[in-house]
């Protein structure tokens, strides 16, 4: 096992109705002044959104309000939240939405108060924030976990770069409410790709280099049996409450570190890949993931079959037979069933792009940066390892 740090600081607000705390949340965090941040029209339309401002109301908190934050979140609506809040003096950000909308508001967060005068220089590596204003979020979709993770993933729209940045202490929400009810609304295609995603924020963490612990190792498969049994429910019942509960808490431990402890840094490489798909094309993160996942792990599992064998018999629950590599492939043949199954693309084509070797080179330059990085702690990626798992995804 690896030293490590654990650190969710984050206050889970869990259940049926919660949302009606969040003036009292606020007020706890000493929150005065509120940017709501929000998405394009779900919060507006279900109600939620009337709910949350007469809870800051009865808490007697002034806000002001900032919507149409995007999937992929865009970079110049996080300048214009920045100016919104210094021009109104606001002092507590408040996400009502999902990953989009809390990792735009963590943006806001860092650009009022990081010290660099351009937010985007945290994202491209060429600055550290110094200070944050605090975030708190009401959840509306179970999938990237920014509610109690450290990052936030910004998209650069002119440039059509997507990258995320990370930090340990200004990066939590200070609370999350969850209320699965919340997610009853959703289009079939988001919930699968919030499952999808918390599968794979499981499984960048199991398959790492170093040597990991078995408490951890079985609590990440019990979180990927448990995400993909309620998936499958989901699929059926889409308005089965304690399904959608169990998957909103999976998708908050999937990326709050617990996954990780003592496994060192993972691997990552399917995000990276995938959010070159998302950036360019404007693909839903999940989506993008799966497109690529299947032909990532056929190109490394070479590395270390018998964690893949692992992953077969533990969470894929395959029979015991034939060898170690086979029960590798089994497995993750299985895993893009699972994907298949949520009717999300197991391959670039099958998620409507059809990409030239033009394109796919250009995938691979953007994805390591020019040739200038790796990606993956499992199997370091170089530009041409990139390419290589771009054309077998095709
Ligand atoms: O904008 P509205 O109308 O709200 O519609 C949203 C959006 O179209 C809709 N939606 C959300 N809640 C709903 C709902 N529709 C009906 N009923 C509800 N209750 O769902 C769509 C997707 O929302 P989005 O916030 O984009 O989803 P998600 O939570 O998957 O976030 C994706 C973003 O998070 C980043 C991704 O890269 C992507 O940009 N990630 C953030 C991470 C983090 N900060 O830790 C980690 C992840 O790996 C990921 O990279
Ligand atoms: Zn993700």
């Amino acid at each position: 096992m690896v030293n490590f740090e654990y650190y969710t600081p984050t206050r889970v607000v869990f259940g049926k109705g919660v949302e009606e705390k969040v003036g009292s949340l606020v007020k706890e965090q000493n929150g005065k002044k509120v940017l709501v941040h929000y998405g394009g029209q779900s919060a507006k339309k279900s109600g939620l959104l009337d709910r949350v401002f007469a809870s800051l109301k009865e808490a007697g908190i002034e806000y002001v309000e900032l919507g149409g934050v995007v999937p992929n979140p865009h970079l110049s609506l996080v300048y214009q939240g920045i100016e919104l809040c210094k021009k109104e003096g606001v002092d507590f950000l408040l996400a009502v939405g999902g990953g989009s909308v809390i990792d735009s508001s963590k943006a806001i967060a860092y650009g009022v108060l990081g010290g660099a005068d351009d937010v985007w220089d945290y994202y491209d590596g060429k600055a550290t924030a110094q200070a944050a204003l605090p975030v708190g979020a009401v959840l509306t979709i179970a999938a990237a976990g920014s509610e109690m993770s450290n990052s936030s993933v910004i998209t650069n729209e002119k440039t059509l770069i997507k990258k995320g940045y990370n930090h340990d202490i200004l990066g939590r929400c200070r609370f999350a409410v969850m209320n699965p009810e919340l997610t009853l609304t959703l289009p079939e295609y988001q919930t699968a790709c919030g499952c999808a995603d918390i599968v794979m924020h499981t499984l960048e963490r199991y398959f790492t280099a170093d040597t990991t612990m078995e408490i951890t190792d079985s609590i990440a498969e019990a979180l990927l049996r448990t995400t993909m049994e309620n998936a499958r429910t989901l699929t059926r019942e889409p308005q089965n409450y304690n399904a959608r509960a169990e998957i909103m808490w999976a998708g908050s431990l999937s990326h709050n570190g617990l996954t990780g402890a003592g496994g060192g840094r993972g691997d990552w490489a399917t995000h990276q890949l995938g959010h070159e798909l998302s950036g360019l094309f404007d693909l839903a993160h999940g989506a993008a993931l799966t497109a690529v996942w299947g032909s990532w792990a056929r190109y490394v599992y070479k590395q270390n079959p018998a964690r893949f064998a692992r992953l077969a018999l533990n969470v894929l629950e395959l029979p015991a037979e034939g060898s170690v590599e086979e029960l590798a492939l089994a497995g993750i043949e299985e895993m893009e069933n699972f994907f298949w199954g949520l009717d999300l693309p197991i391959s670039m084509s099958e998620a409507g792009l059809n990409l030239d070797d033009e394109k796919i080179h250009e995938l691979a330059v953007r994805c390591s940066f020019d040739g200038k990085r790796t990606v993956g702690g499992f199997k370091p990626l170089a530009q041409q390892d990139m390419e290589a798992i771009y054309k077998m995804a095709k």
